[in-house]
């Protein structure tokens, strides 16, 4: 895998303009030092505050501002997460333990919304495939499952007739190599600061070669798995969502809406979409030999 920064170092954008008057925090967080600084593209960040109330997050509801809105009462710590599946070390293993051993890294990521619109974030975070091999997964676990909390007491998304936006728990996956390679990012912070509720606190996936509804939010569980799931998306419409749901602006069999543009929040005009979302040259060879016309 190549590394960056690919692009000269004069172009990325300084360190400071995230750092300086904010230590990476808070409570727990600040025992774990930020230790790298990745930036994969020369692209400005979004604004924080773009970022933090221009969400998707149904379990507060399906307006854009709502996961901000309504995010308030959910509650991300204590937290644990529930290891399962085809793995020697399976178990519930609480936030600290998960997070303890990794060196967290910042990493610009452009992010990419299968409904069209684009952000560039500075995520704060470790790499999945770290995470992973803690538990030892065996020869058998050729996927991994991620699955979202349910409660519905701090979700309003996910009560009364709210709760029928989409089938609950939100879930997501990962062929076991596309979980392992080293862009797969577990997210704790975005900006210097810990994730807010809206953003997915208190730890997320972050894959952005991928439509961002990969990119699951508030993990309870990781399950290491023999066959493919059966993922939220594809439950709710599986014209429009498939199961790799890589960033593709040629024409797919989904149905769901020309991919060959996209708007930057903030932009007026619309931009190319890059295949793969420009990060093509590290994970194009994952695909090789598979059709991403119906493999969409
Ligand atoms: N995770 C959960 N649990 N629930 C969701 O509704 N929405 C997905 C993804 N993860 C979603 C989720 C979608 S469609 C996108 S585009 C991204 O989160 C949005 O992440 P952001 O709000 O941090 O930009």
């Amino acid at each position: 895998m190549r590394r960056w920064p690919r692009i000269p170092a004069s172009e990325i954008t300084p360190r400071d303009r995230y750092f300086d008057r904010r230590q990476f925090l808070a409570s727990m967080l600040a025992t774990l030092p930020v230790t790298k600084h990745l930036v994969t593209t020369s692209d400005p960040p979004t604004p924080y505050k773009t970022v933090t109330t221009y969400n998707n997050f149904y379990e507060f509801g399906s307006d854009k501002g709502d996961p901000a809105k309504y995010g308030g009462a959910f509650k991300p710590k204590p937290w644990s997460i529930a290891v399962e599946g085809a793995c020697h070390r399976p178990g519930v293993y609480t936030l600290e333990d998960v997070l303890k051993p990794h060196a967290l890294e910042e990493r610009v990521y452009r992010h990419r919304c299968v409904e069209g619109w684009s952000i560039v974030v500075p995520w704060i975070g470790f790499p999945l495939g770290d995470l992973l091999k803690r538990f030892e997964p065996t020869g058998d676990a050729t996927y991994v499952e991620l699955v979202t909390v349910k409660r519905p007491d701090e979700m309003p998304g996910q009560r009364g007739a709210l709760a029928a936006l989409l089938p609950w728990p939100y879930n997501e996956g990962l062929r076991m190599d596309e979980a392992m390679h080293p862009l797969t990012l577990v997210a704790v912070g975005l900006y210097g600061e810990e994730l807010p509720n809206q953003s997915g606190a208190p730890l997320r996936l972050v894959v952005p070669w991928k439509y961002g509804f990969k990119s699951i939010k508030s993990i309870v569980t990781l399950r290491f798995r023999d066959t493919q799931p059966h993922t939220t998306w594809m439950k709710e419409a599986p014209l429009y969502y498939g199961f790799y749901a890589n960033v593709n602006p040629a024409p797919t069999n989904s149905t769901f809406r020309d991919q060959s543009t996209e708007r930057r929040l903030g932009d007026f005009f619309m931009r190319r979409t890059l295949p793969f979302n420009g990060y093509g040259d590290d994970v194009a060879s994952l695909y090789t030999g598979l059709d991403l016309r119906r493999n969409f």
